[in-house]
């Protein structure tokens, strides 16, 4: 067991016990989740508007990702995990300001930034639901489903992911973003994106990529950051 910290922002990280041990659903990781979106350093980091961009990626990622969606002027869309709504500024333009997005997050904090932002934006199309993604029961409700950086976060992150399908109509489009591990000679730094992930109590172990296409078809895959974040995305 290793653990960082700074300031108030504490991170065990357990690489001897193995990838499975760190990936349980349980009422500890729900915790764990909770205490850091809601009042730890990352907190802050994400008021500031998340000042480590690595070379804009994630941004190009998100830019990729939305247009993936294929959304209509009109739109409805389910933004799940959707932490301070940096995901907002990219699917907005498409379905304007008839269009609706329904975002959902865990943590009070991170839809307060939300609000926050949509209240700059003038952006009153948007719906704020506290709750958990794996307990959301919409059926063929959404035009498109789009998740950045939550599924290995979210405890019972393939529960979310199902649900997530379910709520998205028949030939309604889901797009996933998210962070994994490193393949080939880059594998090296795998230690160092492990030590990343946790800090944002990430589990980039998971294998998001397997578990999608079980449910959706059409699955096309974008690498960014060296491969390190991708964008997967496909129809229901
Ligand atoms: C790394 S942040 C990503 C936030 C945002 N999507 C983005 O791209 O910046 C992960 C988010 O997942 C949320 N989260 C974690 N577990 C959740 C759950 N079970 N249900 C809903 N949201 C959850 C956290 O509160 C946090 O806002």
């Amino acid at each position: 067991m290793a653990l960082c910290k700074a300031g108030s922002l504490e991170v065990r990280v357990q690489f001897s016990a193995g990838p499975e041990n760190r990936m349980k659903n349980t009422k500890k990781s729900h915790q764990r989740v909770k205490k850091r979106y809601n009042q730890s350093l990352l907190v802050k980091y994400f008021e500031l508007g998340r000042f480590i961009s690595f070379w804009k990626q994630d941004k190009k990622a998100r830019k990729y990702g939305a247009k993936k969606l294929n959304l209509k002027r009109g739109g409805y869309v389910l933004n799940l995990a959707c932490g301070p709504g940096f995901d907002f500024d990219y699917i907005i333009p498409s379905i304007g300001s008839k269009g609706k997005i329904t975002a959902i997050d865990y943590s009070k904090e991170m839809l307060k930034l939300a609000k926050k932002r949509a209240g700059k934006n003038g952006w009153k199309n948007i719906k704020f639901i506290e709750g958990d993604a794996a307990k959301i029961s919409y059926k063929n409700t959404f035009d498109a489903a789009m998740v950045t950086l939550g599924l290995t976060v979210i405890p019972n992150w393939k529960k979310a992911l199902e649900k997530m399908v379910n709520s998205v109509k028949p030939n309604g489009r889901v797009v996933i973003i998210d962070g994994k591990l490193l393949n080939g000679p880059l594998k090296i730094f795998n230690f160092w994106v492990k030590f990343i992930s946790c800090l944002a109590a990430a589990q980039s172990e998971r294998d998001i990529i397997t578990e999608a296409k079980k449910y959706l078809k059409n699955v096309e895959i974008k690498e960014f950051l060296f491969g390190g974040l991708f964008v997967l995305s496909g129809t229901k």
